[in-house]
């Protein structure tokens, strides 16, 4: 029997499936190889989009999209709804186990399908081409162009925070000039250069660590000289309502989102089938630790009444601790938020870039620019939504109609694994999950999606039908072009 040579192998083939840039003996690379080596070089017409995003990089991009305004805001909601300092506690570990799973989740899909796009790129790959479009519609028009309005309407409102002269009311308009022109600025770095924006993301990472560790310092210095009177019988008061505790949840899991940040970026991870599932275990429980702690630390410093009755509890510790951290302490946080919104903003850019390959948004926002390397006209579009939600206002209400939908996304995510597992039993998987994890993940969703129905079920209804307006969109503008 002879071994086929080059031109045999060579003869067979259609020039379709020949790249030319790849030397023509790794056509013979077996589908695993291949899948290996395409992680590797990420090729893109026109201008390139490179490998450039580091494990170091890629981590921060979780962790400082994860840690925002949240954790320095949110504890006082969990207490709130949970009852009790333990109920709380547990909440904030339960929320952290519940991220880290979905994690672990995404990065099987997210190292079987090496397309950048998260949600809307598995969802597409899975459930077919219109719960894809519905998805990057909905994410494209709405969901990211509103977290960045709110990320950077904190960032303002902190970042004035000091300079108003005590008892004034917060200026509405003020703020909402600095949050557009730190999204201005932020889209700037971003269009310019992807590494400036990695590298400032890793900086700010880094600040928000310690500004966490100072508080956790705090609080280990109070509990050390003796004053733990908050956490004797820790599960006193505890609200056994279970639509109290999903509200719990529901604040707490606000502080972890921006988790699957890395998969909206997998085309640009250096090898990402091993820097994904990193990442992740990375990532993730250094997140879950810190926000337990900076907990523990908060209940220490304040009782539960103070923390109830402060608007931003990070802010009230620092008026308890120390007169010159009332000044620093504003400006950490605005500092959080700023590194939120530059992650947001990096990966946005990319899901944009994402909906347009596949057809979902105008090709020309798919276009890579090839003097900076980076989706330029894709990084611009969500933030120039992001603005006009800013001066259209009511931001609010916006998140609280959409947060369920992103619940939807996130479940039917999950739901797209199993399917995928169905479908293509034998795809190359180069990390799979215990097949426990995505069944665990799908039931929780349905809790999630469903709690808010019951509870509100008119601004629900306002999400769907924005959803569902994606449908006429579809086949006027997507199908028809196919
Ligand atoms: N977890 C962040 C915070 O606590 C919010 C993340 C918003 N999500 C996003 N994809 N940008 O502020």
């Amino acid at each position: 029997q002879s071994v086929p040579n080059d031109d045999m192998v060579k003869s067979s083939m259609q020039g379709d499936d020949l790249d030319a840039s790849i030397p023509f003996h790794e056509h013979r690379a077996s589908a695993e190889e291949r899948l290996i080596r395409s992680q590797k070089h990420s090729k893109e017409e026109g201008g390139k989009l490179t490998r450039n995003v580091t494990l170091l990089q890629g981590v921060s991009l979780i962790v400082g999209v994860m840690i925002g305004s949240g954790i320095f805001v949110t504890p006082r909601y969990v207490l709130l709804h949970s009852g009790s300092v333990g109920m709380t506690l547990l909440v904030w570990i339960t929320s952290g186990v519940m991220a880290t799973l979905g994690a672990l989740c995404y990065c099987e899909l997210g190292t079987m399908i090496q397309r950048s796009g998260g949600e809307l790129t598995y969802i597409q790959e899975a459930l077919g081409p219109l719960p894809g479009f519905l998805v990057s519609w909905t994410m494209v028009l709405i969901l990211k162009p509103a977290s960045v309005a709110i990320i950077t309407l904190s960032f303002a409102s902190y970042a004035v925070q000091p300079f108003l002269k005590e008892g004034n009311a917060e200026p509405e308009d003020l703020i909402k000039l600095v949050a557009a022109i730190s999204i201005i600025m932020i889209t700037t770095v971003n269009c310019v250069s992807s590494r400036w924006a990695g590298q400032m993301q890793i900086i700010f990472m880094i600040m928000k660590l310690l500004a966490i560790g100072m508080i956790v310092v705090i609080g280990a210095a109070r509990i050390a000289s003796g004053h733990y009177e908050n956490f004797v019988s820790p599960f006193k008061g505890t609200n056994t309502n279970v639509g109290e505790i999903a509200h719990a949840f529901f604040s707490g899991l606000w502080a972890y989102d921006g988790w699957n940040q890395l998969n909206y970026v997998t085309e640009e991870l250096q090898n990402p089938h091993k820097n994904l599932p990193r990442g992740v275990m990375i990532a993730l429980p250094l997140v879950t630790i810190c926000y337990t702690l900076i907990n523990i630390a908060y209940l220490s410093i304040l009782t539960p009444a103070e923390m109830l009755s402060s608007t931003a509890v990070a802010v009230a510790v620092a008026e308890k601790v120390h007169p010159a951290l009332v000044v620093v302490m504003p400006l950490f946080v605005a500092c959080s938020c700023y590194g939120a919104a530059n992650g947001s903003i990096f990966t946005n850019g990319r899901v944009v870039c994402s909906a347009a390959k596949e057809g979902h948004m105008p090709r020309y926002l798919a276009a890579i620019s090839e003097r900076f390397h980076t989706p330029l006209r894709a990084i611009m579009f969500p933030s120039f939504i992001s603005i006009c939600m800013l001066i259209l206002g009511d931001l609010g209400s916006l998140l609280s109609c959409f947060s369920f939908v992103a619940w939807i996304f996130l479940g039917c995510t999950f739901l797209s694994l199993l399917v995928l597992r169905w479908k293509k039993p034998h795809e190359y998987r180069p990390y799979k999950v215990w097949i426990g994890i995505p069944i665990a993940m799908v039931t929780i969703s349905c809790y999630l999606i469903i709690a808010p129905l019951i509870a509100k079920p008119k601004s629900s209804v306002v999400a769907v039908a924005f959803v569902l307006s994606g449908v006429p969109a579809y086949f006027i503008f997507v199908n028809r072009n196919k």
